[in-house]
This record gives C-alpha cells, sequence and structure tokens, in this order.
C-alpha cells in the first residue's frame, strides 16, 4: 500500500482538478488501499503539515471543477535552503512533513517556480512526480501545460466580442492577455481570434511599426483594427535598458500597463479612438475545456504510472503527442519562449498579421 502526498501550488488554472483526478484514479485502479495525503495551499501545507487524507470520492465529480480543490499558494519563500527569521527552515520542514507521514512519494501539480522546488526537494532526497501547470505553456522541456488550451478559448473569446464593437464604432481595439514573461496565449489567441497585430515579449516591437499596420487597415477600408497584447510585450527601446532601468520605468509609469501606454500613442498618433479590454483572471477561471479534460487525463495517469513504477525525480511531459518523464533537473530554472523564427510565425505573417517588429 503506498503512501502519496499531493499539493497543488502558484497561481491556478482549469485542469487542475482534472489532473490529480488523473493522478488518483489509477492510483486508486493499481491499488484501492492507496492513501493519498493532500496538503492544503501548495507547500506552505507540507511546510506546516497541513493535509488532508483524501478519500476515493473527493476525486470524483472534479473533472469539469475550476481551481483546485486542495488550495493554492505562491512561493512563500526565496533562499529555500536557508532558515529563515526566527530560525524556521523551510525545507527542513517540509523534509520533517514527507519523513514523518512516512511518504512514498509526492506529486507537485505547478508551474516554473514550483519546477524549481520541486527539483530541489527531489535534490534533497524526496521521492518526486511533478505535473506541469499554468495557463502560460512556459515549462520547459513539454510541448503542452494543462490549462493552457482553457485560457486560450478564453482569451480566444474575449477578441471574437470584441469584434462587432471594434467594427461598429471604427475603433482600435488593444486586448491585453496574460502570459507572464512569455507570449504563447497571446500568440495563440491572437491566431484564434482573428487579432490583426499580435505583440509578444519574444519579440520587442517598433511603435512606427504597429502604427503603420494600423494605417494600412485604415488606408485598406476596414475601420478598425485589434491588437492582441501580451502582457509582458515590450518595446524596442525599452528591450535596451537594463532590467533595473526597465522595473523603475515601470514603476514610475503613469499607465498601468504596457497596453495603456501604446493605446494613448496610437490615439495621439492617429485621432482614431482607442480602447483598451483587460480579460485578467478570467483567462485562470471556470471549466476546462475538453482539450485540456484529455491533456490532464493523460498527464495525470501517466504521473500516476511513474509512481507505481518508481520514476521518481522527473516530471511528467507532453511530447509529440506521447507523454514522457523528463528528468526535474532539465526542467528547473529555464522557460520555454516563443521562437520569432518557427513555422506558427512565418505561416501567421503569411496571412497578414503584424508582429509590431517589420519596418
Ligand atoms: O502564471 C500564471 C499567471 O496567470 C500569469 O499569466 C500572470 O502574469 C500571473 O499568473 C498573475 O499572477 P497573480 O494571480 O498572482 O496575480
Amino acid at each position: 500500500m503506498m503512501r502519496v502526498g499531493m499539493l497543488t501550488s502558484g497561481g491556478d488554472c482549469q485542469a487542475l482538478n482534472a489532473t490529480m483526478r488523473g493522478v488518483a484514479k489509477t492510483l486508486y485502479n493499481a491499488d484501492p488501499d492507496t492513501q493519498i495525503f493532500g496538503f492544503e495551499e501548495g507547500y506552505r501545507g507540507l511546510m506546516y503539515n497541513d493535509y488532508i487524507l483524501m478519500k476515493p470520492n473527493d476525486f470524483s465529480g472534479i473533472l469539469t471543477k475550476g481551481g483546485t480543490i486542495l488550495g493554492s499558494s505562491r512561493q512563500p519563500f526565496k533562499l529555500m535552503r536557508v532558515p529563515g527569521e526566527n530560525g524556521f527552515n523551510k525545507v527542513e520542514a517540509m523534509k520533517a512533513t514527507y519523513r514523518n507521514l512516512k511518504l512514498d512519494c509526492l506529486v507537485i501539480l505547478g508551474g516554473n517556480g514550483t519546477q524549481k522546488t520541486a527539483n530541489l526537494l527531489s535534490e534533497e532526497g524526496l521521492n518526486i512526480v511533478s505535473l506541469p501547470k499554468t495557463i502560460d505553456n512556459d515549462i520547459y522541456g513539454t510541448d503542452m501545460t494543462f490549462g493552457f488550451q482553457s485560457a486560450v478559448d478564453i482569451a480566444t473569446n474575449a477578441i471574437d466580442c470584441i469584434h462587432t464593437t471594434a467594427a461598429s464604432h471604427g475603433r482600435v481595439f488593444i486586448v491585453e492577455l496574460m502570459g507572464h514573461k512569455v507570449g504563447w496565449l497571446t500568440l495563440h489567441a491572437g491566431i484564434a481570434g482573428g487579432a490583426d497585430i499580435i505583440l509578444l515579449p519574444e519579440m520587442p516591437y517598433n511603435f512606427d511599426a504597429v502604427l503603420m499596420a494600423v494605417k494600412q487597415r485604415n488606408k485598406a477600408g476596414k475601420r478598425f483594427s485589434i491588437l492582441a497584447v501580451a502582457e509582458g510585450a515590450i518595446s524596442q527601446e525599452d528591450a535596451q535598458l537594463s532590467k533595473k532601468e526597465y522595473q523603475k520605468k515601470k514603476a514610475n509609469s503613469p499607465f498601468p500597463s504596457v497596453s495603456y501606454e501604446l493605446g494613448k500613442r496610437i490615439q495621439d498618433a492617429l485621432g482614431q479612438e482607442v480602447r483598451i479590454v483587460v480579460p485578467g483572471h478570467t483567462q485562470r477561471g471556470g471549466s476546462p475545456d475538453a482539450y485540456d479534460r484529455v491533456v490532464a487525463s493523460r498527464l495525470g495517469a501517466a504521473a500516476g504510472r511513474m509512481v507505481l513504477e518508481g520514476k521518481y525525480g522527473c516530471m511528467a511531459a507532453f511530447r509529440n503527442n506521447e507523454i514522457v518523464p523528463v528528468p526535474l533537473k532539465e526542467v528547473a530554472g529555464k522557460l520555454k519562449m516563443v521562437d520569432p523564427k518557427s513555422d506558427i510565425i512565418r505561416e501567421a505573417r503569411d496571412m497578414g498579421i503584424s508582429f509590431g517588429n517589420e519596418l
């Protein structure tokens, strides 16, 4: 009979529960006596020994439920191996919980920061199997993260809804989408929603090129333009700044985000009305879509199998439609970014989509 810990850490997304269900069903199917300890609010639960001894029923009826039944938290620590104030050593605390509960392994669902900590715990001798969660799709080593497809659907719907009103009023609309430092979500939703201009962090934009793209549409009698802009998009001038200089500039900017600054510049330059739409956390909410449910179930089942076969120190990853274990040390600390030279960018350009850097 195995004793398995499970936790969800970092920002939530739509298919966390579907993925845990896949893991749990696989483990209970192999041995109905399996004990699953669900740690509450991510690593915090592991650190402070807050857990629920789950029952098979807890994993029923959650395939379509967004969020996470275990709760989540952002990582509450930085220098993870050293004791913090008052001498509390968080890593040792997590190891103690693992040891005291006599766990055989820990299944960890999370994004980049979570994978880094999972790797650290693996290096510290815990048996870890991890799963790639995030709407950002930026986890290194996997073609696909669960949560991504559902977020693409929501972001696409936001762009879809803007088309008619943009056309009626002859306005420029900027739809600002999540994705943290990468542009996967904006790229996919931008293409799916028929955006005219797509701005990504990986491809710093030139303001004159953005303006030219809008002007060309106006000249062609299109009356409106839709820009899908990643929250991490950056201008070519700003991309020249050091990280510190850029952070200072952002902190002193009167604009809440890159879209508002860009919108004001376009409006001032063209005299055409600009509106900003920020779907924000709606992109992480609600039920997983059908595709994500399949991705999550497959990843969950594969992770369950990895637990049963003792393939520890690895993340279950999607590669060429197969699920393979990838060593955590290959994943930790890296970011998967959009390649500006990739086929998808070329194909989008071939269809006339501007990436705001065509001058
Ligand atoms: O990583 C997922 C994500 O939604 C990013 O796209 C976004 O930048 C960030 O989390 C928002 O974080 P929070 O939920 O802490 O506001």
